[in-house]
């Protein structure tokens, strides 16, 4: 079975305006050759062909605009790369719909471009920190197969989709089923699509939750055990906590949810809640559209750990 991802290619033009960098093989670093130069959305691994086609037909995926840089930075130690905003929701959008194919989707997503790969006993080249500014507009993304030569991967495109177009199906975003009963969370009180934002609030009184502040670092959502709530930071390393589930089809955020950036996303169907609970979506031609808000429970860290306001508490 083909090793598969879904990816963006840059066009031509970045391509041009990158190959600028100064890239020169050594022992250990092995730069990768311009033409293979792509932005990963998600790594299937072991997949049917048919199985990944057949959930991007059904994908409802955004349009995106896609800025490269400030500067050639590493990634887990091993990789020397460009980092690339902008396609934090088209990667929700992906994860969502091949969420049963291949392998598991990774938590938490980071746009880059892979520019070299770096062995644990080379040093770093004189790459590493170089800035680059670049910015495009991405139309499609391409489902990929990768196979393994002796000089090196080879990538090859299967079939491309393009971005912000309406797919055959719709979401049923009407449809708001009852609330599910909490799954091992207790003491759930009232609805968060009715909640709104707590802004303007008082806080009631806050209780420790037990959970460590460092267990939750820039982008991870953790369920917090007895609030029927999830604690999430966003990746500038904001605290918030927020209900546990979604407010569109109840989703559990502890499963669906990624952060983007300073939102929490429901990968389930792409809603979107900043850090004051309120809920939007984005649109194919790029539109905020404002969808119900999920209630924000006041936080904060007290000697490393959470404490979060018990809901009915007094205020
Ligand atoms: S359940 Fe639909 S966006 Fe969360």
């Amino acid at each position: 079975m083909p090793r598969l991802f879904v990816a963006v290619w840059p066009p031509e033009d970045v391509i041009a305006e990158l190959t600028a960098l100064a890239r020169k093989d050594r022992r250990g670093i092995r730069f990768v050759e311009p033409e293979r130069w792509h932005l990963t959305l998600r790594f299937l691994g072991d997949a049917a062909v048919d199985d990944a086609a057949e959930a991007l037909d059904r994908a409802e995926l955004p349009a995106a605009t896609v800025r490269l840089g400030p500067a050639v930075d590493v990634l887990d130690e091993r990789a020397l790369v460009i980092p690339a905003s902008g396609l934090d929701h088209l990667a929700a959008a992906v994860n969502s719909a091949t969420a049963d194919v291949g392998e598991a989707p990774r938590r938490r997503f980071r746009g880059h471009l892979t520019v070299a790969r770096v062995k644990a006993s080379a040093s770093m080249p004189p790459l590493l920190g170089a800035l680059v500014e670049a910015s495009f507009e991405a139309s499609e993304v391409a489902l990929v197969e990768s196979t393994l030569h002796p000089d090196g991967a080879r990538y090859d495109t299967i079939a491309t989709w393009p971005l912000g177009v309406s797919p055959w199906w719709t979401d049923r975003e009407d449809e708001a089923p009852a609330r599910p009963p909490s799954a091992g969370l207790v003491g759930s009180a009232g609805s968060p699509a009715s909640a709104g934002s707590p802004s303007g609030r008082a806080p009631g009184a806050l209780e420790p939750t037990g959970v460590a502040a460092a267990s939750v670092p820039p982008g991870r959502i953790l369920e917090l055990p007895g609030f029927d709530a999830v604690a999430w930071r966003s990746a500038a390393g904001d605290l918030c906590v927020v209900d546990a589930r979604c407010p569109h089809q109840w989703s559990p955020f502890a499963f669906d949810g990624v952060v983007a950036g300073d939102e929490l996303v429901c990968s389930a169907h792409g809603w979107c809640f900043d850090r004051e609970g309120r809920g939007s979506k984005l649109a194919m031609n790029g539109r905020r559209d404002p969808k119900s808000n999920v209630e924000v429970l006041a936080c904060r860290e007290i000697e490393g750990e959470i404490w979060v306001e018990r809901r009915g508490s007094p205020r």
